[in-house]
């Protein structure tokens, strides 16, 4: 499979798991799709809260999925959204990324415009498991 064709698996599950976003209070609606490296594909949307600072973005819902399913290793993310440019993610979706190590992370838009950017672009100098190792109480 072309690296092109994989990418237009992702944004497809993507755009789907964006139809089932929960976002009563936003309007806006997101939708993730994270790829292991034994090529599965595990999808997320946002889920709001009545309680604003509960909700759970589409990148997280769908890093969750995935390792809820049994995968520790995960490739690349690929997040959707109507926005006249790619969509970025948000610090705290950046952070979990992080911590899986994803290492390629697709903005796209509904229109299918996308941009390919690296975790070193988006969080340089990134809070990372590995920087806990050796500190005390972790040796
Ligand atoms: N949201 C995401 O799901 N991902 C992002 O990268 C940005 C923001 C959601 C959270 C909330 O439900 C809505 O978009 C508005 O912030």
């Amino acid at each position: 499979m072309t690296e092109q064709v994989k990418q237009e698996k992702l944004l497809c599950a993507a755009l789907d798991a964006r139809g089932k976003a929960y976002a009563p209070y936003s309007h806006f609606q997101v939708g993730a799709a994270v790829e292991s490296v034994g090529g599965r594909i595990y999808c997320g949307c946002n889920v709001e809260n009545a309680s604003y600072g509960l909700t759970n973005c589409a990148e997280r819902s769908a890093i969750f999925n995935a390792i809820s399913s049994g995968e520790s290793k995960l490739l690349r993310l690929l997040v959707v959204a109507d926005t006249p440019k790619p969509v970025a993610p948000c610090g705290a979706c950046l952070q979990v990324m992080r911590e899986f190590n994803i290492q390629e992370i697709i903005l796209c838009n509904i229109t299918g415009d996308c941009m390919i950017v690296g975790m070193a672009e988006l969080l340089p100098y990134g809070f990372g498991p590995e920087q806990m190792k050796g500190a005390a109480g972790n040796e």
